[in-house]
C-alpha cells in the first residue's frame, strides 16, 4: 500500500510487460499501471481493481493490508476488464459487500462476470459518507469513454477518481506526476487522449466545464492508468480542453505505403515541396506498414494536413493504409486537411479510393490528388514537390 494523501493508498499493479492494450489495438510502449484505491477513514472503501490476470495477486496484497472484511463499500467506476478483472476473485472473499456503480456499469459488470452482487447505482450528485466528515461524491462521466464511466470525488481530501479521463499507459516506479520525465508523461497522456478520447472531444469539453462549474477544489486528480496528478493537477484538465478542441500543431504528416519505392519517392518529393514553401513547419513521414498504428494516430492528432499515399493494387489501395485510414475515421477528427497520392501502372483507382476514404474521415481534400503512372522520373519528381508546394501554401 502506497500513500497517496493522509488515509488514501494505491493498492494498484505496474504492468511493466504490457506492450498491446485492448487485445493487439493500442500499443504500451513503457507498459502500463491499473490503478485502485483504498480508502481508509471510518468506512473502508476500495475504489476500482485491476486487470483480470493480476486478480489474485492483487487480493493477495490487499489481504496482507487489511482484513478483507473491513471492506465497507467497492466502488467501480467502470466496468472495463482493466479496472474490474479483480472483482470476481474478491467478491468470492467478501461476498455481500455492497459495489457502488452507474446504472450502465451494472450492465457492462453483469455482461461481463454473470453475477448478481449488490449493486447500488449512483448518478451525478449521489454522495456516500465515508466517516471523519468526508463523503464521496459521483459525477457520471457518460462516454468518457464507454457509457459506463463515472468519477468520483472525496471531500475533505479534495482527490478526484477520474478513472480512465486523465491516464496514460505508463508504468513508472513513481508514484505522482513531478516525479517522472515530464517529456514521457505527456507523450504518452496525448497518445492516450488522440486513440481513446478523440471521438468523444465534443463531451470532453462539455463535461469539464460541468465539473469546473461544481467549483470543487481539486488538490489530486487520480486517473486509473499512469501518475497521479498532484503538482498542478489542473495542468491535464487545461490540456484535455486544448485538446479536445479540434487540437492541430503547426505539421503536415504524410502516411504512405509503397511497393517498388515509386510511392515513397513521391513522399520524399512532396515533402521537399513543402518544406521550400514553408520552412517553418513540422513535417513528418510514415510508412504505415513499418510503422506503430497508434503512434501514427497520435502523430495525425497532432496535424493540421495529413497526406495519403499508395499505388494501386488490384483496383484498390494497399492494406496498412486502408487500415490506419479506417482507423482515423472511427476517431473522427476535426478541422483537418488532406490530399492524396500515388503510383500506379495499369488502372490506377488508388488515389481515388484514398480521396473517398480522407472525405468520408472527415478531411477537406485541398488539391485532386497527385497519380503517377510508373515510376517517377526527373519531370515527376519536381511536380511531385511543386504538389507539396501548393500543399504547404494551402496549409498555411
Ligand atoms: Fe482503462 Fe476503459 O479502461
Amino acid at each position: 500500500m502506497i500513500p497517496v494523501k493522509n488515509n488514501i493508498f494505491w493498492v494498484g499493479k505496474t504492468d511493466w510487460e504490457l506492450r498491446r492494450f485492448h487485445g493487439d489495438e493500442y500499443s504500451t510502449h513503457r507498459g502500463s499501471t491499473y490503478n485502485s484505491y483504498l480508502i481508509k477513514e471510518e468506512k473502508t472503501v476500495l475504489v476500482d481493481t485491476v486487470w483480470k490476470p493480476f486478480a489474485r495477486e492483487f487480493v493477495d496484497r490487499l489481504r496482507a493490508g487489511i482484513n478483507l472484511d473491513q471492506i465497507d463499500f467497492i466502488v467501480i467506476n467502470h466496468g472495463e476488464i482493466d479496472h474490474s478483472g479483480a472483482l470476481p476473485e474478491l467478491m468470492e472473499q467478501i461476498p455481500d459487500t455492497p459495489i457502488y456503480c452507474s446504472e450502465n456499469a451494472v450492465q457492462s459488470l453483469k455482461g461481463h462476470y454473470h453475477q448478481d452482487w449488490d449493486f447500488r447505482t449512483v448518478k451525478t450528485g449521489d454522495r456516500l459518507e465515508v466517516g471523519n466528515g468526508k463523503e464521496l461524491v459521483f459525477v457520471e462521466m457518460k462516454m468518457l469513454h464507454w457509457p459506463d464511466s463515472q468519477a468520483c470525488y472525496l471531500t475533505g481530501d479534495e482527490v478526484l477518481f477520474s478513472n480512465d479521463a486523465f491516464g496514460q499507459h505508463y508504468a513508472t516506479e513513481r508514484l505522482f506526476n513531478d516525479q517522472v520525465d515530464q517529456c514521457e508523461l505527456f507523450q504518452e497522456a496525448i497518445k492516450y487522449y488522440a486513440n481513446i478520447l478523440t471521438p468523444f472531444s465534443p463531451l470532453v469539453e462539455k463535461k469539464i466545464r460541468e465539473i469546473l462549474a461544481l467549483e470543487l477544489p481539486i488538490d489530486i486528480i487520480a486517473p486509473s492508468h499512469g501518475v497521479i496528478w498532484r503538482d498542478n493537477p489542473t495542468q491535464i484538465v487545461e490540456k484535455y480542453l486544448e485538446w479536445a478542441g479540434n487540437y492541430q500543431e503547426n505539421q503536415i504528416t504524410l502516411l504512405y505505403d509503397t511497393m517498388w519505392e515509386g510511392t515513397r519517392i513521391l513522399a520524399d518529393n512532396i515533402a521537399r515541396g513543402i518544406k521550400k514553401e514553408d520552412p517553418e513547419v513540422e513535417i513528418k513521414l510514415f510508412n504505415t506498414a513499418k510503422t506503430d498504428k497508434n503512434d501514427i494516430l497520435t502523430e495525425v492528432f497532432k496535424s493540421k494536413t495529413v497526406l495519403f499515399g499508395s499505388p494501386t493494387i488490384n483496383r484498390t489501395i494497399l492494406m496498412s493504409m486502408a487500415a490506419i485510414l479506417d482507423g482515423i475515421e472511427g476517431l473522427k477528427f476535426k478541422g483537418k486537411k488532406a490530399a492524396a497520392f500515388g503510383c500506379y501502372g495499369w488502372s490506377g483507382e488508388g488515389v481515388g479510393k484514398l480521396n473517398e476514404m480522407a472525405m468520408k474521415a472527415g478531411f477537406e481534400l485541398i488539391e485532386n490528388g497527385l497519380k503517377v503512372k510508373w515510376m517517377p522520373d526527373a519531370r515527376v519528381i519536381e511536380e511531385a514537390a511543386a504538389f507539396g508546394k501548393r500543399v504547404g501554401e494551402k496549409s498555411k
